[in-house]
């Protein structure tokens, strides 16, 4: 986000709060917030000093935090623009057993499933059912509060973990007990300014640890741009019956929804069923869309903030886009810190090529070393998926660290479709 904010002609002084991140300190000043993401004390004081017209928030954290209705007013009681949602908003995907209780009353295709508080009761309900079921942390887990267990034993197993062992912490305290869907998974995301969506070109991510979607579920291993494989009819139904839906059911419930939405689906064969609602650009799929929009993403994430989407013309590279996540040793139990990493600058070299900075620290003496477990994302366009890949893997080939670990087959799917 930070790289596509950079490269609009509309940008004045661009500030961004992260320090540490040392592909975003490149791009923008970095300004010390104290104690993220509760830092909402000092960031309203630093907008109003430095007269700043628009924030983007990135992360799901702060916006469930209400960082976005901190700073939607200056001190002279005028309104900024902020692209992200209200907490009140937010909750859509800081609480996915009010995410479920509003599809319901929304009448959203999505998995069966029921909360639980406690895990007696939790346990009970597993070992009652005959089909397979997906066990979920209500509450945030980046990416990684979700279990798809094989046998009744593992399932159980897993609510042990999440709600007595607290593995995800508080995020665990209630879980969400679903009916495994089974197809093919789509990330389709919009633009939402209050009133208008925008549907942005659908991506697929690559959630599973290794190749053909075998170990735990991650934040996300690799994803492309466009997924090509779905069809006019069903972004349309996925338009109508779950994003409009769901901005509309949040409505009714006093929350306005803007900034971007995201909604993962499965593509079922009676039709697409909601998996989960993000209320930010997904990581990786931000990665592979945003290298492919050719018009000024600022004026988009402006547009957002205002109200003003219905005005938006935004343009996209005909081109495919991958994104590999390079990942560090013992993601995403325990990644390990500090290997040291070679290669960026040249893997950046590369035709059509770009790289983003994650779980990445610099040293004093300018090394840079692994700091948390996705480390790297690596980019390229390619006249088609074929090409995207074999550039990407090219590129993330030449970067090196001790304990690198990426998925082989990112886009493989779409390669054998030729989509
Ligand atoms: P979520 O964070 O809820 O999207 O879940 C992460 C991943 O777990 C999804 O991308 C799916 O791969 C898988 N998953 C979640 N819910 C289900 C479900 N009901 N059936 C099958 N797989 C699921
Ligand atoms: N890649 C999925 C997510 O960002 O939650």
């Amino acid at each position: 986000m930070a790289a596509a904010i950079a490269r609009s002609p509309r940008l004045g002084e661009f500030y961004a709060t992260d320090t540490a991140n040392p592909g975003i300190a490149a791009l923008a000043k970095t300004v010390e917030v104290s104690g993220k993401p509760a830092a909402t004390k000092d960031l309203p004081y630093f907008c109003d000093h430095h007269a700043i017209d628009l924030v983007v928030i990135g992360p799901e954290d702060p916006l469930a935090a209400g960082l976005a209705d901190k700073l939607s007013t200056r001190k002279d009681g005028t309104p900024r623009f902020v692209f992200g949602p209200s907490a009140a908003a937010a909750r859509l995907e800081a609480d996915k057993a009010y995410a479920k209780s509003l599809m319901r009353a929304g009448s959203i295709p999505t998995a069966e499933g029921r909360v639980f508080k406690d895990a007696e009761a939790a346990i009970a309900y597993v070992e009652s059912r005959d089909d397979p079921v997906v066990v979920k942390a209500a509450g945030l887990a980046k990416g990684k509060g979700v279990v798809v267990p094989e046998t009744t034993a593992e399932a159980v197993d897993a609510v042990r973990r999440i709600m007595i062992d607290k593995a995800f912490g508080d995020a665990g305290t209630n879980v969400v007990i679903e009916e495994k869907l089974v197809g093919r998974e789509a990330s389709v995301l919009a633009l939402v300014d209050g009133r208008n969506v925008m549907l942005l070109p659908p991506c697929r991510d690559h959630k599973r640890l290794r190749d053909n979607d075998m170990g735990p579920n991650t934040g996300g291993m690799g994803a492309f741009c466009p997924a090509t494989d779905i069809d006019d009819a069903t972004m349309s139904i996925i338009e109508r019956d779950v994003l409009v839906a769901i901005v509309d059911a949040l409505r009714r419930d006093g929350a306005e929804f803007r900034g971007v939405l995201y909604a993962g689906v499965m593509l079922t064969p009676a039709g697409p069923k909601v998996l989960e609602y993000n209320v930010r650009f997904g990581d990786p799929e931000c990665q592979p869309m945003l290298a492919r929009l050719t018009s000024d993403p600022l004026d988009l994430m402006l547009r957002t903030a205002q109200g003003s989407l219905d005005g938006a013309r935004p343009t996209w590279d005909d081109r495919a886009a991958v994104c590999i996540v390079l990942a560090a040793h013992g993601y995403p139990d325990d990644p390990r810190k500090g290997d040291v990493i070679t290669g960026i600058d040249k893997a950046e070299a590369m035709a059509d090529v770009s790289v983003q900075y994650a779980g990445v620290r610099r040293l004093e003496d300018g090394s840079l070393v692994t700091a948390g477990g996705r480390v790297l994302g690596v980019t390229a366009l390619g006249t088609n998926v074929v090409d995207a890949r074999a550039k990407a893997y090219a590129a993330a080939n030449v970067i090196e660290f001790e304990g690198k670990h990426m998925r082989r087959d990112i886009a493989v799917s779409a390669v054998a479709a030729r989509v």
